[in-house]
């Protein structure tokens, strides 16, 4: 019988759940701005912007001059490392402006996916070496979240296989108790694509099996759950699935998914938009927050494109368009700070057609 030796002090878990709750607060969510360089350039290319780094620069400042509004909905923000150390035009570190009004600050820590021999075409994250000495440096720079995303595909029978399941739920494991050891809380994202002509029965099923696989690891690796925050996709349907469900049965679906296998001391659950339109991100949220089952977690948003496709494309790398993006980026935060807590009631807000935002095959 394995024997769990304290590894984390009293205070190491007091630090790691009060920084956990504040993330996921009532009526907040997470930015996830930490596309990495490679995303960014097709990001960009969507916009006819060039991928350069001042251009990134500029992209990301026109999310983190949003003014005060965003406090009461933003409780995160995740960076990608180059973010990480850059500056406003007027010389403040981003990591300021974001720590200045009460907002945390994250990082993305994996090094990308990779393929899984023997797989068909599934694919591991890798990034575990030297990850202790980046917590390490990443804590004194700021952070105190750390984002590690893996990647699992469905296909009709074979995929994700066994292998992928264990292998990816172990990878995020390791990395979660690396980062606790640094006092750095893990946002833990198994992300299920949602490519495919699958029906929400399957990716129920699908979902469960992966987050059962996630947990039973976080167990055998001593992660200290009420230190952690776990960012999953919803339960939907493929993007070619010919039924379209609503957004009831997609919430009544995944809160189902989660109450079977998401531990009730795990502190919240922020779920990635993948590939969603910015709309129906929201009124999913939303319904997911009134669903009529006990919900044991905070439930709410970490989104990446479903807070910016508006923004981006507001922007288009000129300069006379900064305010109107921030605008963008502004109303989608108040909307998702609605939704998180089930009091969004749509319609006023739609800046979309409904239509998903930028494929989804994507990598950050
Ligand atoms: P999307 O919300 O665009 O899926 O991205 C969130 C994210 O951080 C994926 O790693």
């Amino acid at each position: 019988m394995t024997h769990q030796f304290t590894t984390l002090s009293a205070a190491q878990k007091k630090e790691l759940h009060e920084t956990a709750l504040r993330i996921v607060c009532p009526g907040k969510g997470i930015l996830a701005a930490d596309e990495s360089v490679g995303l960014m350039a097709k990001r960009l290319a969507q916009v006819g912007v060039e991928n350069t780094e001042e251009n990134r620069r500029q992209y990301r400042q026109i999310l983190f001059s949003a003014d005060d509004r965003i406090n009461g909905c933003i409780g995160g923000v995740i960076f990608f490392h180059e973010t990480l150390y850059q500056h406003s035009d007027s010389g403040v570190p981003f990591v300021k402006m974001i720590k200045d009004r009460g907002i945390l600050v994250g990082v993305k820590v994996d090094k990308g996916v990779v393929p899984l021999a023997g797989t068909c075409g599934e694919t591991t994250t890798q990034g575990l070496d030297g990850l202790s000495d980046r917590c390490a440096q990443y804590k004194k720079d700021g952070a105190v979240f750390a984002k590690w995303r893996c990647v699992l595909k469905m296909s009709d029978s074979s995929n994700p296989s066994k292998l992928a399941i264990t292998e990816n739920a172990n990878v995020l494991a390791r990395y979660s108790s690396i980062c606790q050891q640094h006092g750095i809380v893990p946002v833990i994202e198994p992300e299920i694509l949602p490519d495919g002509d699958h029906d929400l029965r399957r990716c129920q099923y699908v979902t469960e099996k992966v987050l059962a696989a996630v947990y039973k690891a976080m167990s055998d690796h001593h992660v200290f759950l009420e230190g952690t925050l776990l960012k999953p996709n919803m339960v939907t349907p493929g993007h070619s699935c010919s039924t379209k469900y609503s957004a009831e049965e997609v919430a009544m679906a995944t809160v189902t998914a989660l109450r079977r296998t998401v531990p009730p001391a795990v502190t919240g659950v922020a779920f990635l938009s993948g590939g969603q339109s910015e709309e129906e991100a929201s009124v999913h949220l939303n319904a997911i927050n009134n669903c009529p089952l006990i919900k044991p977690w905070v439930l709410t948003f970490s989104y990446g494109r479903a807070l910016q496709a508006s923004a981006l494309r507001t922007w288009r790398g000129h300069k006379e368009n900064q305010k109107a993006a921030t605008e963008q980026f502004i109303k989608r935060a108040e909307v998702n700070g609605l939704a998180c807590q089930g009091k969004y009631t749509g319609g006023e807000n739609r800046t979309d057609n409904g239509e998903h935002v930028y494929g989804s095959t994507h990598a950050y």
